[in-house]
């Protein structure tokens, strides 16, 4: 076999193995999201994690544990990076870096806005995302270099260029009592530019409403990598770009570091300037 023939073959071996993995992170998916909508409407154990307004059910970890069961099964070499703890192989090429259910508040209280969130990277680049919307069985799926899609259709951010007609969507970090890092004069500038914004209590969600074009733009501040991971590259892959206020690329796992705490913007590109000088304006 020559080189270019060999190279080929090789770059066709990667591609499969890539679609075989985006399947099983959609089957995994609506494994946990039928798991967590079972659960839905029932009573919960609920613990808090750093404060009371960061909660945790059993639910989360089941459904954590259901993912992580499966990725260590099927994929055994590969890490984890999990938001209830589990962790694994840090060391591997392949990270599965996973929110088992994002919206435990929603969850927790009734409100049926909630998802999984998986992202797999390679190399610290994300190859795949999905997102799973549970009670609405919407499934938000991308992968590098091939679009984004909302149950197999594929989707493209809004081509709204007028900040004035723009819906947009935000979130508030869980020490925001304590750091409220100007997000409130952040959300009132917002009030007197755009037509409306919404705030959905699932980062996930928010992203891939970017994605599809609901909303032009969202904005939060101190994510972690599971609530960022897929719903960034679904956002990317669907035309829309990712940045921190400033336009720079953000290292998904910044809030993880000490002292550090990501800004993150997430629009259709078009409104992301004046985005920006909003949110720099305060
Ligand atoms: C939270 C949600 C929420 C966002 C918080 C996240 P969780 O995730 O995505 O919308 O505002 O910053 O932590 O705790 O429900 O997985
Ligand atoms: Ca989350
Ligand atoms: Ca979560």
């Amino acid at each position: 076999m020559n080189l270019q023939l060999a190279k080929g073959v090789s770059f066709i071996f990667e591609i499969k193995k890539i679609d075989f993995m985006i399947d099983d992170i959609i089957q995994i998916s609506k494994e946990a999201g039928e798991l967590i909508r079972n659960a839905f409407g029932k009573t919960h154990s609920i613990e808090f994690k750093t404060n009371e307004l960061n909660l945790v059910t059993e639910t989360d970890k089941a459904s954590e544990k259901l993912i992580t069961d499966f990725v260590r099964k099927k994929y055994p070499s590969h890490g984890i990076l999990a938001e209830e703890g589990s962790e694994a192989n840090k060391s591997s090429e392949y990270l599965w870096v996973i929110d088992p259910l994002d919206g435990t508040t929603n969850f927790a209280h009734g409100l049926p806005i909630f998802a999984v969130s998986i992202g797999v990277q390679k190399n610290g680049e994300t190859i795949a995302g999905v997102v799973y919307d549970v009670m609405r069985d919407v499934l938000f799926s991308a992968e590098k270099g091939s679009g984004s899609f909302a149950n197999r259709k594929g989707i493209h951010i809004s081509r709204n260029e007028n900040l004035g007609h723009s819906v947009l969507v935000t979130g508030f970090p869980y020490d925001i009592r304590t750091n409220p890092d100007k997000a409130f004069e952040r959300f009132l500038a917002f009030l007197k530019h755009a037509r409306a914004i919404r705030r959905l209590g699932s980062a996930a969600i928010d992203f891939c409403y970017v994605a599809n074009g609901v909303f032009d733009g969202f904005w939060e501040v101190s994510l972690h990598p599971w609530d960022i991971c897929a719903g960034k590259l679904i956002v990317e892959e669907a035309g829309g770009i990712v940045t921190d206020f400033d336009g720079n690329e953000i290292d998904i796992y910044s809030t993880c570091l000490a002292g550090r705490q990501e800004r993150i913007l997430a629009t259709n590109g078009i409104v992301h300037q004046k985005m920006m000088d909003v949110l720099n304006s305060v």
